[in-house]
């Protein structure tokens, strides 16, 4: 199988950004592990995109449909605020987990409210950067248990 793993607002500055909440590693790092993580998983295919732009992120997710069998989600931000982007996950209905680098419950109250989650078919909080793996983990295991 194939899968897109789909990034939001400003997890291009990982490394950078607020290191003590999202660590040293840096966006690059994050896709070697990813393509690491989906090579050892068996997908054909593992595609990464970053975008800070919410249309951008909605295109994206239109595209994957017939192009991808799943996609991992970091929604960033736009998680706490984003219907648009909800709707696109409902709208093409390509198995989706979502996932946070950090430990979302325990920060702030305008954190604790995901849009996203309702078109997910699971989340991954506070593993760090290898929680996409596990979020890739969760997504082959749905993809094969799909094709039966
Ligand atoms: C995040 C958590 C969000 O609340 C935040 O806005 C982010 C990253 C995470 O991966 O922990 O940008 O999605």
């Amino acid at each position: 199988p194939t899968a897109l793993v789909l990034n939001g607002p400003n997890l291009n500055l990982l490394g950078v950004r607020e290191p003590d909440i999202y660590g040293r590693e840096t966006y690059d790092d994050l896709v070697h592990l990813v393509e690491r993580a989906g090579r050892d998983l068996g997908f054909s295919k593992v595609a990464c995109f970053q975008s800070n732009h919410e249309g951008v992120l909605v295109d994206r997710i239109q595209q994957a449909l017939g192009t991808y069998d799943g996609i991992v989600f970091n929604p960033a931000a736009y998680t706490h605020t984003s219907i648009a982007l909800l709707d696109a996950l409902k709208a093409v209905g390509v198995p989706t987990v979502e996932v946070h680098i950090s430990d979302v419950p325990a920060r702030e109250a305008f954190r604790q409210v995901s849009y996203v989650r309702d078109a997910c078919i699971d989340t991954v909080i506070g593993e760090g950067l290898e929680g996409y793996a596990h979020a890739l983990a969760i997504l082959k295991q749905h993809l094969d248990k799909k094709k039966g």
